[in-house]
């Protein structure tokens, strides 16, 4: 195997090693650590080509999927990092190739969209962030590292961070949901996940946080579509995950397809440069997203691909995401003077910088383990682990002590186009555009079966057949209706196709697809007992069977352990504890809704028809079916003696809040109290509430625990009306329960002064 150039004769690294340490002993300057003059040596060693072959990330297959040869650009040393190219064996013939068919054997960088699971596929990041639980959000994150890294993977394009309020847009299923303080918490146990303490470590792949910024803000709903927002809710909204990511060591940054203040993010200097870079301390990789930077013709912000390179490369996009823009066009940038080679030489340092902390140095080949590979991949323990976080990312809407149902029970009806799916149970980047395969899925009938006595009757029916927004299948509901009065029970599994929801799948309306209301009137016509599991990517009108049936279950997409996840909870292995986190709309007519809106002058009054001059509709109610934070158990939790370890703080102060919840029933569960506050005066309109910490605790039968929360000033500071951030003295609104609607939380007052 080739020697590299970059590595010094261990000899030399010795001497440089001491010597750097006695510049840094006697000068007391920073000492430069040996990574970066490893760094500026190899980078004296690159010719302008290979610095910008550092900054090109191709994809290793076409649109339909079809695997490209990209060995050509790698031995031309064209390429310094590959998209979509996986297996061990495979990649590493590529960085073999990489490596000792170049002039400099710089290693390439293999990155991937392992969103939630790499092959083990976990529920999707909406359901996973109805947990509430950051351990075990960082530990499937963590086993997907582990499965990536060991199939040839250094970087992932996730978490993606994205709030949004719009349930039409379908990369909602994708992020954590529309509260700031949640995302945050969750953003940041993601890349504690993907990247560990050490990211030379096999076992752990950078993280990506995306799309930068503001990309949730999709006018109408539409995916891409170019929205505007103020800078307030750039930084009330958007940046929050974003800064917790940063702040936890995130080592890449994609920006988004969408604009902001008029300008392409990808073109955008005040975002990136100043925002990002300067405001934020950000240090790592910027990546474009999928073509961006030619994007900025097809918007009209570039008028050719020169112009494009030079806004990109200006802006501060290090990686060029396929559109090979970079590759074709900096050379001439440098040479006629209209880019300053510093600008690439800083893209190359971070870009270097992100291979030496991979270890891609110093063992180009730790990632490529086959046998590894095939240790870890979709082994039992993370098949278990994959079955637990399904179980905590569902929901529980309502139950009229139908759940949970006895293992016993004589027979019973497993309904509905979505009952014996398998890529369905999986989100449209677990089930298309990543690595996870829907032959490993368990899907709710398989389920069911397994769970149930061997004395028990399962009656399968489809209902009708979902096929996109098609009315197909109406035929089928009769023998459904046959199927259900036959059970004792009816297990109905509605909602929508895996590729129903994620990128470019927005919907104009969320109403269930296809002719599944029509299923859903006909069998509450028979007077049975029906629990509806909903699957699906976002939040959609199911007024209906929430009004007919004893029980509904928001599964939303729960992975590879699909089946048996939601058999648990339908037979009470596993008590629910999943909670909203969003807002779940009564219809598509109130959308954009959340539930930190900013107070008006005009209160929320629900369906008002006779005084006109009330915050609401003339037609429907302004409440949401089901609001952020909400989510049943079995179990009944009490909250009492919410009380202020000091009721007046000084500006710098803290102070502890202590609230009793107990289990007043006869059934173990987990309850996640949450904590809101309400500036009741300040110098900018606030929200009415917002979160602002909370806990998951368990409790057995009868067992009270006294939870405590803390206030410090970060979490009442916001961005005053001159857009300073900023505590202002005044009086708090205190407020803890178990979700953000007004009857479930307690109420005190905190004065700070
Ligand atoms: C896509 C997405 C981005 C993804 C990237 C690579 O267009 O916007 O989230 O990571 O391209 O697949």
């Amino acid at each position: 195997m080739k020697q590299n150039n970059i590595k010094l004769p261990l000899i030399k690294h010795f001497f440089t090693l001491l010597f750097v340490m006695l510049i840094g002993m006697s000068s007391c300057k920073p000492v430069i650590i040996k990574e970066d003059l490893r760094i500026e040596n190899l980078l004296k060693q690159m010719t302008l080509k290979e610095k910008v072959s550092q900054l090109n990330l191709i994809t290793a297959l076409d649109d339909n999927n079809n695997e490209l040869d990209v060995i050509d650009k790698i031995k031309n040393g064209e390429v310094g990092h590959i998209l979509k190219s996986n297996g061990a064996q495979n990649n590493l013939e590529l960085q073999k190739i990489a490596i000792n068919q170049s002039r400099l054997g710089i290693p390439i960088m293999f990155h991937e969209d392992v969103i939630h699971g790499y092959k083990t596929i976990f529920p999707s990041p909406m359901g996973e962030a109805s947990s509430w639980n950051l351990e075990m959000i960082e530990k499937t994150a963590h086993i997907a590292a582990i499965e990536a890294a060991a199939s040839g993977i250094q970087l992932t394009y996730a978490p993606m961070v994205d709030v949004t309020h719009d349930a039409r847009w379908g990369r909602i299923v994708e992020g954590a949901g529309e509260d700031p303080w949640l995302g945050s918490e969750i953003a940041a146990a993601r890349v504690r996940g993907f990247q560990g303490k050490d990211l030379s470590d096999s076992s752990t792949i950078m993280a990506c946080a995306k799309h930068f910024i503001g990309y949730g803000n999709a006018l109408a709903g539409i995916d891409y579509n170019i929205g505007e927002f103020s800078e307030r809710m750039l930084r009330e909204t958007y940046l929050p995950p974003f800064k917790s990511a940063i702040d936890e060591g995130v080592g890449s940054v994609m920006v988004a397809y969408s604009a902001y203040n008029g300008v392409p993010a990808s073109a955008n200097k005040w975002l990136i440069n100043q925002l990002l870079r300067e405001e934020l301390g950000f240090d790592g990789m910027v990546i474009s997203d999928w073509g961006t930077i030619s994007n900025l013709i097809k918007s009209g912000n570039a008028i050719n691909e020169n112009d494009a390179a030079q806004q990109a490369i200006e802006a501060g996009v290090d990686l060029d995401m396929v559109s090979e823009i970079y590759v074709h066009q900096i050379e001439q940038l440098i040479r006629d003077g209209s880019v300053d080679i510093e600008l690439i030489n800083m893209a190359v340092r971070r870009v270097l910088k992100a291979k030496f902390d991979l270890g891609l140095f110093d063992n180009p080949y730790v990632y490529f383990d086959t046998i590894r590979e095939k240790e870890v991949v979709l082994c039992e323990d993370h098949l278990l682990i994959a079955r637990q976080a399904a179980r905590e990312s569902m929901v529980l809407l309502k139950n009229n002590n139908l759940l949970p149902l006895s293992k016993e029970i004589k027979t019973i009806a497993v309904i509905g186009p979505l009952a014996n799916r398998k890529k369905d149970m999986m989100s449209w980047w677990g089930a298309n555009h990543s690595q996870g395969n829907e032959n490993d899925v368990v899907t709710l009938l398989e389920g069911i079966k397994s769970a149930v006595s061997k004395q028990t009757k399962v009656f399968y029916s489809e209902g009708v057949i979902l096929n996109g927004f098609e009315k197909s299948g109406i035929n089928l509901i009769d023998e459904a209706v046959a199927v259900a009065r036959k059970a004792d029970v009816v297990v109905l599994a509605v909602g929508e196709e895996y590729w129903m929801s994620g990128e470019g799948a927005s919907v104009s309306e969320i109403t269930l697809p296809g002719s599944q209301n029509e299923l859903i009137q006909a069998l509450a016509r028979i007077n049975k007992p029906v629990v509806a599991v909903l699957i699906n990517g976002r939040p959609y009108d199911i007024r209906t069977p929430v009004a007919e049936f004893d029980a509904v279950l928001e599964a939303w997409q729960p992975g590879t352990m699909a089946g048996h996840a939601i058999s648990d909870l339908l037979f009470g292995d596993y008590n629910p504890s999943g909670k909203l986190p969003v807002s779940y709309p009564y219809n598509g007519g109130q959308i954009p809704i959340f539930y930190n809106q900013k107070r008006s002058s005009h209160d929320f009054e629900g369906v008002n028809l006779t005084d006109r001059y009330k915050n609401n509709y003339l037609d429907i109610t302004t409440k949401p079916l089901f609001s952020f934070g909400f989510g049943l158990s079995y179990s009944k939790f009490e909250f009492s003696n919410l009380r202020l370890e000091k009721d007046t703080i000084g500006m710098n102060e803290t102070t502890k809040i202590f609230v009793d919840v107990q289990n007043i029933s006869d059934r173990a569960g987990e309850e996640v109290v949450q904590l809101y506050i309400q500036d009741m005066v300040s110098s900018a309109i606030r929200p009415a509430k917002e979160l602002k910490d909370f806990s998951r605790i368990s409790l057995k039968s009868g067992e009270l625990k006294t939870v405590v929360l803390d206030i410090n000033p970060e979490k009442l500071k916001f961005y005053n009306s001159e857009m300073n951030y900023v505590l202002e003295p005044g009086y708090f609104s205190i407020m803890v329960g178990n979700s953000s609607q007004n009857e479930d939380l307690l109420v005190k007052t905190l004065h700070v002064k």
